[in-house]
């Protein structure tokens, strides 16, 4: 697969298949982090995995799912993530995480799906829940949770329309779509 095509598969996915990630798959996650550019090289970000059922089901109700979809809850209990990322900042490291949270969670991504495992950024929970069900300290910052498992719903990407609406939808056969802006209109100018 060429890179942009791994890009391109790599949608967001929030319905998922219940097969069990591969054994030491969240490990390589953070084995991939830790090899990520960093601003100032500091490396504030640490990371909690989490594969074990029932503390994914005291972790699931903190979580928010597709805003955009008004008229869906999130996934049924059989279509839930089969594992987690969460991105805590060290903040005895730094106070603030840079720009590494979306750098770290994309090559994530990215990562995941070249094995067939796709995976959605969460950044919408109930801070204090999740500060708390994650046993965070005062050191310790909540930044971003990245929720994982094998696809169970189909993700198509199509051009944004000239009325320039990027709100994602689901046909009723449940497909999800997310339009995305043309090249043309992203490149300001070559020089
Ligand atoms: C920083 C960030 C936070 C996000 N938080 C959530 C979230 O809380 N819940 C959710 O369902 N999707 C979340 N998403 C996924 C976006 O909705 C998704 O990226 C967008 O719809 C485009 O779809 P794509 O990822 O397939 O390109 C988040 C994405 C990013 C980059």
């Amino acid at each position: 697969m060429s890179f942009l095509d791994l890009v391109i598969k790599t949608r967001s996915c929030r319905r998922f298949d219940q097969k069990p990630l591969p054994e030491g798959f969240l490990e390589t996650l953070v084995k991939i982090a830790a090899v990520c550019p960093s601003g100032k090289n500091q490396q504030p970000l640490k990371y909690i995995t989490i594969d074990d059922q029932d503390f994914m089901k005291k972790l699931y109700p903190s979580l928010r799912w597709a805003g955009a979809l008004t008229d869906w809850d999130g996934p049924e209990e059989h279509e839930r993530p089969t594992g987690y990322v969460a991105f805590v900042l060290d903040r005895n490291i730094s106070k603030s995480a840079g720009q590494d949270v979306g750098i770290v969670a994309q090559t994530m991504q990215l990562a995941a799906m070249e094995q067939g495992i796709a995976s959605c950024m969460i950044g919408a929970y109930i801070k204090p829940e999740v500060t708390d069900v994650l046993s965070l300290d005062d050191s310790k910052e909540i930044m971003l949770i990245l929720a994982l498992g094998y696809p169970a719903e189909e993700r198509v990407l199509v051009d944004v329309e000239d009325e320039g609406i990027t709100a994602y939808y689901r046909d009723e056969k449940g497909v999800h779509y997310i339009p995305k802006r043309t090249p043309e209109t992203l490149l300001l100018r070559h020089i």
